[in-house]
């Protein structure tokens, strides 16, 4: 099992708790390659965007009325973590040039965004947070 560290965290937001960092674990079933994020109620402990690294990729999760998406966390535009902005409804704002990115669709919605960002499929499953990546 691999151990999914916590990249970095909205910086409105609260850091996850260390309890979520350390349970949580890769779950790589060899032809379904969910990655256990952790406990739903302790990964986002009342937050709203939250940076993990699944196999290399840093994946930016935020979570929008009760719903949780995936993205890429790195920024298309230049090299900024998403994770790190500032989450408005379902728009999360570059922390590096304000750029506004759809969290649902991965598409920028305001320049200097102009490439969409690649999403990554969700799944919460008993309680427990789960992302499978994008090949
Ligand atoms: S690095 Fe994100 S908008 Fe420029």
């Amino acid at each position: 099992m691999t151990v999914i560290p916590i990249a970095s965290v909205c910086a409105r937001t609260v850091h996850a708790p260390e309890a979520a960092v350390t349970t949580a674990r890769a779950v790589a079933a060899a032809a379904d390659a969910w990655h256990l994020i952790g406990a739903l109620d302790r990964c986002f402990d009342g937050n709203d965007c939250l940076g993990v690294t699944i196999e290399s990729v840093k994946v930016g999760l935020f979570h929008v009325n009760g719903e949780i998406h995936a993205l890429d966390d790195i920024c298309t535009h230049g090299n900024a973590l998403l994770s790190e902005g500032f989450l408005d409804g379902h728009e999360i704002e570059c922390p590096l040039h304000a750029g506004l990115v759809d969290v649902r669709t991965g598409e920028g919605t305001t320049a200097p965004i102009v490439r969409a960002t690649r999403r990554h499929e969700v799944r919460i499953d008993n309680g427990n947070l789960y992302v499978r990546l994008s090949r």
